[in-house]
């Protein structure tokens, strides 16, 4: 066994940052600082979220842009690649690769997640989606096909078979037919590195049930939560397991909730960039299943402000008192995307942080 991951440590509410690989963030804005993903601002916020002592940083895997005046999204750094190179210079924070089931093969999966649990020193984790943009599916050659999730619980099968064999093994699936698989080195994490799905439906949500220690949702009100929590519980429990639940937030942290109404409404409204902003719509809207339906015709603003998940948006103490009201619904913690990572997270880890373990949510 390696040494604790850091989502298995004493903080009740974890956190982490979402989506600095990939232009934007999550936003969706023409404000100047919006993020622009490169390689030295991935490093600048690794660094401050790894000092800060937060638990894990997570990637998005996108292969292709949302169009409008910045091609928003389109750059983007590859997930094994990016969490080698921070794997490197970090001391602490949790790693995570997201990877498509249906464009990534299992066995090179497996070699390349091990390389990074050993460069981390047992750090690594795997995100797994299935994916839902046909455009980029198309860019492989693959069709998305009816089985999602039955070819995800192949993929992680063929994974951890890959880390506990000791001899070489054939695989005889639906989606999968294998011969004579090896793959040295295993991970450091026994049985394999920590697991999330990001998944919002059902099929989803029993993939993450069976196979992997998280599922990664959203939600639209914080109300909704148990809801969603207790679903998941109850599928869980029917496969005599128990499956945390982390979700996704923008956040826009300010000295006054005047402050921090005003900056998100510029960036996403007023300086939203409004064709990119209708196409991802219009896009998820007919592809993903990751919302619930109101949301599209409700929150506009928060697919501008963070492709539709949930926005923390005020002063510390308001931010803090939303994640208390998020932890009780049953939330193990939150991933977090903001307009500019470096020059907000200083100022989220340096007031939110003492306030969140006030309200214990987080030790020192
Ligand atoms: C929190 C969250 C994060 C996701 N991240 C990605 C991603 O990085 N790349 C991607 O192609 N799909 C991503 N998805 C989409 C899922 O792979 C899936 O296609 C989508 O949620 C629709 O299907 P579902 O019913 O299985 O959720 C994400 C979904 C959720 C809920």
């Amino acid at each position: 066994m390696g040494p604790l991951h850091p989502l298995r440590g004493p903080n009740k509410f974890k956190l982490g940052v979402f989506s600095t690989n990939a232009d934007g963030g999550l936003a969706i804005t023409d404000v100047p600082e919006r993020w622009r993903a490169r390689w030295d601002d991935n490093l600048t916020a690794v660094g401050i979220a790894d000092r800060a002592g937060l638990e894990f940083f997570l990637p998005i895997a996108r292969w292709r842009g949302f169009g409008g005046k910045n091609q928003v999204r389109e750059w983007s750094f590859e997930t094994f690649t990016w969490a080698a190179g921070l794997a490197a210079v970090t001391q602490r924070i949790g790693l995570f690769m997201t990877v498509h089931v249906p464009i990534v093969h299992p066995v090179y999966a497996a070699k390349a997640l091990a390389t990074v649990d050993y460069i981390s020193g047992g750090r690594a984790g795997l995100n797994i989606v299935c994916g839902w943009n046909p455009q980029e599916f198309a860019m492989f050659g693959v069709k998305i096909g009816d089985d999602a999730y039955g070819q995800a619980a192949e993929w992680i099968e063929i994974i951890e078979r890959c880390y506990g064999a000791h001899q070489p093994f054939d695989y005889a699936g639906k989606h999968y037919q294998l011969k004579g698989v090896v793959s040295r080195p295993a991970s450091i994490q026994v049985p394999r590195p920590l697991t999330m799905n990001a998944a919002f439906g059902g099929p989803g949500r029993d993939f993450a049930a069976k196979s992997c220690d998280f599922l990664f949702s959203p939600f639209a009100n914080i109300e909704d939560g148990r809801k969603h929590i207790g679903d998941i519980r109850e599928r869980s429990l029917r496969q005599g397991r128990d499956v945390g639940v982390y979700t996704v937030c923008h956040v826009v942290a300010r000295e006054t909730q005047r402050e921090a109404d005003d900056y998100y409404e510029r960036y996403a409204v007023t300086e939203a960039d409004h064709a990119a902003v209708d196409n991802h719509m219009a896009q998820k809207k007919e592809f993903a299943n990751s919302h619930d339906k109101d949301a599209f015709d409700l929150y506009r603003k928060r697919f501008a402000g963070g492709a539709g998940t949930y926005p923390l948006v005020g002063t510390p103490e308001k931010i803090v008192d939303e994640m208390v009201r998020i932890a009780n619904e049953g939330y193990a913690g939150a991933a977090l995307t903001f307009v500019n990572y470096n020059y907000e997270l200083p100022f989220f880890c340096d007031r939110v942080l003492p306030l969140m373990e006030q309200a214990g949510l987080r030790v020192a």
